[in-house]
């Protein structure tokens, strides 16, 4: 059967929402991964339970993940622990000039959960500080797509040969 990547992302202008869309698209080039991208408000323990393979795209809100992404975790935690051990994640972090709270989080569930780390998650900074800058839609450069992508075709291609 055809193995299944779940890119589970929240946003709120944009950026994460961009580099969610990156790793997708790049990810649905592996012919042998049937991926889904999900916003984390609406996904639930099935979807969890019915893929192989995670990533997960938060923003860094309050040196910490963003909360509708706590509450997809909150919801979700308990109904799938002790079902999903061993499946490969990886996670990617928005954040506005650090994002390292966030990603830890974010880990920390992932192992919480016995999730396998198969490629390292990576923070992309929008250098986004007052507060005009952190409320204007976001606009991901060329390298930081690229580096999204890279991450996407990664997980897929591993979970499509079977090496993570
Ligand atoms: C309420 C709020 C709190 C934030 N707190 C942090 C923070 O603690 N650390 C950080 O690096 N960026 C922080 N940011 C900036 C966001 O991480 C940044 O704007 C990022 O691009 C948001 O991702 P998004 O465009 O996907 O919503 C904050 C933004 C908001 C709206």
């Amino acid at each position: 059967m055809q193995k299944r990547l779940l890119i589970i992302y929240y946003s709120y202008t944009g950026g994460t929402e961009q580099m969610a869309q990156a790793a997708f698209d790049a990810a649905e080039g592996e012919s042998d991964i049937e991926t889904l991208l999900v916003r984390a408000e609406d996904c639930e323990a099935e979807d969890l339970l019915s893929a192989d393979g995670y990533i997960f795209a938060t923003p860094e809100n309050l040196a910490a993940i963003a909360g509708v992404m706590k509450a997809f975790f909150d919801r979700c935690y308990y109904p799938v622990l002790g079902k999903i051990e061993g499946r490969p994640y990886s996670a990617m972090v928005c954040a506005g000039s650090d994002g390292e709270n966030a990603l830890k989080q974010v880990e920390r569930i992932a192992k919480g959960w016995r999730l396998k780390k198969c490629v390292e998650p990576f923070i992309i900074c929008t250098h986004a500080q007052s507060e005009a800058a952190i409320l204007s839609p976001k606009q991901l450069g060329r390298a930081g797509r690229s580096k999204c992508a890279d991450l996407g075709a990664t997980v897929a291609a591993g979970m499509a040969v079977g090496v993570f």
